[in-house]
């Protein structure tokens, strides 16, 4: 038996020194590191039965490997429903509503049998109040409170199930490590063998992941390499609208969402996005434009709110809710010196309304309308939308899809759109005046006659 070896390991990320550092070399976190011991594995008990080398002709598989949870946005984000053996990732913040979300998935896939729900942090009595709220009722869905990992797996061995979820994985540990449950390493080890398990029996397993403080799932960015696919859930916890991202996805696209709205029956799958974040659009008012973003390959008309007021202080403030903050400054730069729009002395925040997080850079155009628009205190004409990414001299780019986003805004009833010039040849939607733009100053020109 060799001696247990003593390793610190970065809990951000993973990596291991023999010897305490102040400074993630990798990460670059502070007082990241935390002493493990590793019992080092002898060669006997590292050595797994060896798979045989196939010729990838050879391999066989079924087209229909991918089911359904019965929630089309849940779905959709997984590229599609869930492909038997997969093993997915869900981090959000807390109480945003995983563990609901979970449920309701897993109930869509007790068609295929019996199902696991584990839950390390929940009583089977809790479990059961949010399922009774939720109208959950099949008797193919088994409660495990259990957080060690060899319990679950022994469990899983014997039921046999269809899919399982693990709420979550910082609560399991694996009895042959002596970190506590939650470290880099319990994490790690757990997600591996629970991998090995899903590949094994076949079988869909959704693990849910804390997030930290930044937004990254807690502990272990080695845990997004492991799994197949990454999604997260995303809101303002002020309104009752939820997004789920595909971040990575083995078999499906990435930035696909998914919209839901939280009821107290559960989660709604919204259909139409648009119409839900502009309905509540207070028409005529300065700082407002609508935007017609692409979130994966779904079109999306967001609003995009800005306010310009006048700093009491030195340095003037500058916030972005839901759009990068660089990008926001980036664009008040081009304002200012291409426009001539002096907002050096001015607070200004911008928002996304509805708590969707977008990196679309065809959103510039919309962020740099409405600051203007409130900038100069005059209302955008509410049937008016615009998109097109901006460069440092003020010009308008072509983006991709622009006619199905131009398309989209046609069903919301929208006019009239300012789109980049090289788009606008070949997108020609009926009921919708396509203008095209070449820089910024057209396009305040025409929205501000
Ligand atoms: N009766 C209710 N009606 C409507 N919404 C409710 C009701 N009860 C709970 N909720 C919502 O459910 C959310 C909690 O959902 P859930 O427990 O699934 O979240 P979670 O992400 O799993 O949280 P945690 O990180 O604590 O595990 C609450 O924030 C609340 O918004
Ligand atoms: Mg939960
Ligand atoms: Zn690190």
């Amino acid at each position: 038996m060799s001696r247990p070896k003593i390793l610190y390991q970065c809990q951000g990320c993973g990596y291991s020194s023999p010897k305490w550092l102040g400074k993630c070399p990798d990460c670059g976190a502070w007082n990241s590191f935390v002493e493990e011991t590793l019992t080092l594995r002898n060669a006997k008990l590292r050595k797994r039965e060896t798979a045989d080398p196939v010729a990838l002709s050879d391999i066989s598989h079924s087209t229909a490997s991918r089911h359904s949870t019965e929630i089309k946005e849940f779905d959709r984000a997984l590229g599609g429903g869930v492909v038997l053996g997969s093993v997915v990732l869900i981090g959000g913040d807390p109480g945003i509503g995983k563990s609901t979300l979970l449920l309701q998935a897993l109930t869509g896939l007790t068609k295929l049998g019996k199902v696991l729900y584990v839950s390390g942090e929940e009583s089977p009595e809790q479990i059961k109040i949010r399922a009774d709220r939720l109208k959950v009722k099949s008797g193919n869905i088994i409660l495990l409170p259990e957080t060690s990992l060899e319990g679950i797996t022994s469990i899983a061995q014997e039921i046999k199930p269809r899919a399982i979820v693990i709420d979550s994985i910082q609560t399991i540990f694996s009895l042959e490590l002596p970190s506590a449950p939650g470290s880099v390493a319990q994490i790690r080890e757990c997600a591996t063998k629970l991998m090995f398990f899903a590949k094994k029996y076949n079988i869909p397993l959704f693990i849910i992941g804390h997030v930290t403080k930044e937004g990254a799932i807690a502990g272990p960015r080695v845990l997004e390499h492991i799994v197949d696919t990454v999604l997260y859930f995303e809101g303002d916890k002020g309104t009752p609208f939820r997004i789920l991202r595909a971040v990575k996805n083995r078999f499906g696209p990435v930035n696909e969402i998914g919209v839901f709205e939280m009821t107290e029956t559960g989660f709604k799958e919204v259909e139409n996005p648009s119409q839900l974040f502009l309905s509540e659009r207070p028409l005529n008012v300065h700082g407002s434009v609508v935007a017609a973003s692409l979130e994966g390959t779904r079109p999306l008309m967001v609003e995009i709110q800005a306010l310009v007021t006048t700093s009491n202080f030195g340095i003037p403030r500058r916030t972005a809710l839901g759009v990068d903050y660089n990008r926001v400054n980036l664009l008040i730069a081009v304002l200012d010196k291409r426009i001539g729009m002096h907002l050096g002395s001015m607070d200004i925040f911008v928002n996304v309304v509805g708590g969707l997080k977008t990196e679309e850079p065809a959103v510039d155009m919309a962020i740099i309308s409405a600051i203007a628009s409130s900038f100069k205190n005059t209302a955008i004409d509410p049937g008016t939308f615009v998109f097109g990414e901006v460069g440092l001299s003020g010009e308008l780019r072509a983006i991709s899809q622009a006619e199905i986003r131009i398309k989209e805004a046609a069903k919301l009833g929208l006019k009239r759109g300012l789109v980049p010039a090289g788009n606008a040849g070949n997108a020609k939607v009926s009921d919708i005046e396509v203008i095209g733009i070449r820089n910024v100053e057209e396009a305040l020109e025409i929205l501000f006659f």
